[in-house]
């Protein structure tokens, strides 16, 4: 299993990883409902750590209090009680030699918790709520943002930025993926604005490339900064772009333009072959490596592992990020490594409710250590 390429070790951004195995951000419900983290928190980030992960990249983070806010006990890292409270969560992950990202996320129309939402164009989205994120019913529809809405959503991402590297973190990851608001500007048929933020794919990542060139002119050169994309939606998981792999190429073009030091690329239904490729042996995350020549993050189903040696021997990514079955066992890492028995993941571990003591009571209840 040490030969597996995933085991492998790299050196990326300068910094030498232990492996190439990423723990993919997973939103946990489990903060304080003034957005702080929790003991709790600190201990299940640097578990991460200590089960071998060379990256993790935390929960959605939310960035301003004008409408960022995605559902009740998301953290946030606005103010400075909140960036205090992260500063121990990677003071404990820095224990171990694992890198930390913040993953920071505006919800836009699809926040589960405020009835007064923004987005780029007044459409309600498709789908319900999420129950096991405190949500319940349709989304309402949301505000059409204007320019000083746009502007301030902005200034959230690059505070939040400046915030994330004062507490510590490595680097951070905008959440441009999934459905959320970044996501939305992207998206051609959730995005109907004729300004300079509409119309286009230059025009439509305009909102990103902005938010990336101001927080690159705002933290030193070494704290890495990374987008996440995909196709998919939380709302609409097989959503796909009508057009494939032409859209896939402008996009990985307009990327390319603004320079992060990675993309990650997720694929939310953990289908990674089924809802990320355009073709024979062409992903979206490969169309976006080729053309941006930017490290690449790919994400969906890869605790498999004979997906994750032809992700990585075909050059799709650069390294794997594993969502589900880190959740279930934070020491997949050393456990898959050393051929010890996992904890498997199981759906009732988020349901009802996605919180981390929820997970642990169901360990126990269904006794999955022992399995
Ligand atoms: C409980 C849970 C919470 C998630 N929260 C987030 C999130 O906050 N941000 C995000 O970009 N993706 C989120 N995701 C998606 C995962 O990052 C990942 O794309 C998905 O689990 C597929 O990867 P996997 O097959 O390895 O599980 C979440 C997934 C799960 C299971």
């Amino acid at each position: 299993m040490k030969h597996h390429p995933i085991f492998q070790k790299a050196n990326i951004w300068q910094r030498d990883l232990i492996n190439r195995a990423v723990v993919a951000p997973m939103s946990r419900v489990s903060a304080t409902a003034d957005g702080l983290t929790t003991d709790e928190m600190v201990d299940y980030y640097s578990a991460f750590a200590n089960g071998g992960f060379a990256v993790i990249i935390t929960e959605g983070i939310y960035t301003d209090i004008y409408g960022s806010q995605s559902y009740n006990n998301q953290p946030a890292i606005i103010n400075a009680d909140q960036r205090r409270s992260w500063a121990k969560v990677t003071r404990a992950v820095h224990r171990s030699p694992s890198l930390i990202f913040a993953q920071l996320m505006h919800g836009g129309a699809l926040s589960q918790c405020s009835e007064n939402t923004l987005a780029p164009s007044a459409l309600q989205p498709v789908g319900t709520k999420a129950v096991a994120y405190g949500g319940e019913g349709s989304f309402p529809v949301p505000k059409e943002m204007d320019l000083t809405d746009i502007q301030r959503m902005q200034q959230g991402f690059i505070d939040s930025a400046i915030n994330a590297h004062k507490a510590g973190f490595d680097g951070i990851e905008i959440h441009g993926a999934n459905g959320y608001l970044l996501d939305q500007f992207l998206t051609p048929e959730l995005n109907l604005r004729k300004d300079r933020y509409g119309g286009t794919i230059e025009n439509r990542f305009r909102v990103i490339a902005e938010i990336i060139a101001d927080i690159k002119s705002s933290v030193p050169s070494n704290f890495i900064v990374g987008l996440r994309v995909s196709e998919g939606k939380v709302n609409n998981l097989t959503y796909r772009w009508a057009d494939g792999i032409e859209t896939a190429r402008e996009l990985a073009k307009e990327i390319k333009k603004s320079q992060p030091d990675f993309v990650h690329v997720a694929v939310q239904t953990g289908e990674w072959e089924r809802d990320s490729f355009f073709g024979e042996g062409i992903s979206l995350a490969s169309v976006i490596r080729d053309t941006t020549g930017v490290p690449v993050i790919a994400n969906g189903g890869f605790h498999h592992l004979d997906k994750a040696e032809t992700a990585l021997n075909n050059n799709h990514a650069d390294l794997l990020s594993i969502g589900r079955a880190a959740l279930a066992d934070s020491h997949w890492v050393v456990k898959t490594l050393n051929g010890l028995p996992l904890i498997p993941f199981h759906r009732d571990m988020l349901w009802p409710e996605a919180t981390l003591s929820h997970t642990r009571k169901i360990i126990k209840e269904l006794n999955l250590e022992n399995n």
